[in-house]
């Protein structure tokens, strides 16, 4: 049985104070979604803060973006070994944002997903295509090529302790989110991916739905035997909203 997992991509969102306040909210609320992991992902800065309050606690935490690299002359990175100092037990590669903004290559991604697995930090690997991706009816090549860089490099046995995301680009931020038949066709898709390379992988491997999730429609899409779970930008914000989100995959 997987174990659902609703993680909060709060991207560059937030101030001490307002963090605050959102791990109140979320520590509080969360023994009662407890049949459902919740996960935490903050900007880096506040990365001591959000251990500090959730150390002891069952929600984890991690970050938004990790660098290749372990040390050195990489200005303005992150590596690996600094998010082991803060109990990091998972962090996000590949997200959209990293590969539209910042240029991750598929290479690049799966360099950063070797970097984590190896320090024991469990990697969620972002996955998704554009609108004209979807609308040129690519969507499958695409999200094939993303986890192909990763399977080609790692291995399917790397996918035992990570994550996937399955984030369709259209949807992130857009408040349009993909129908539940829409994301569970991705979703089964990415599994039969897994499967033909080792069946007991695919069936523990976790791939979680993002892209404008929120209360209202979560039902629908954790309800669909593929969605193991949700990867939450706004509405991970409000904590009465993320915790409305996991009770529904409860
Ligand atoms: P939204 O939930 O804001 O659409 O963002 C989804 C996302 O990108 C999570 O990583």
């Amino acid at each position: 049985m997987r174990r659902k997992l609703v993680a909060g991509n709060w991207k560059m969102n937030g101030s001490a104070e307002s963090i605050r306040g959102l791990l109140q909210g979320i520590r509080e609320g969360a023994p009662a979604v407890a049949a459902v992991e919740l996960a935490v992902f903050p900007p880096f800065v506040y990365l001591g803060l959000v251990e500090q309050q959730l150390s002891g606690t069952a929600v984890a935490w991690g970050t938004q973006n990790l660098s290749e690299h372990a040390s050195g002359a990489y200005t303005g990175e992150i590596a690996g070994p600094m998010l082991q100092d803060f109990h990091c037990q998972y962090v996000i590669v590949g997200h959209s944002e990293r590969r539209t903004f910042y240029g991750e290559s598929d290479q690049i991604v799966a360099r950063k997903f070797a970097a984590a697995r190896k320090l024991g930090i469990k990697p969620i690997l972002c996955v998704g295509e554009t609108l004209e991706e979807r609308e040129k009816g690519v969507t499958e090549a695409v999200v094939e090529r993303q986890l192909k860089a990763v399977l080609d490099s790692e291995g399917v046995g790397a996918f035992t302790d990570a994550v996937i995301a399955y984030e369709p680009v259209w949807a992130i931020g857009t408040g349009k989110t993909a129908t539940s038949a829409q994301a569970q066709e991705v979703h089964a898709f990415i599994r039969r991916q897994l499967a033909a390379l080792d069946s007991a992988v695919a069936a523990q491997t976790r791939i979680l739905y993002g892209g404008s999730m929120k209360a209202a429609n979560a039902g629908e899409l954790l309800a669909m035997p593929d969605i193991d779970g949700g990867l939450i930008g706004g509405a991970s914000l409000e904590a009465k909203e993320f915790l409305a989100i996991a009770k529904a995959g409860c």
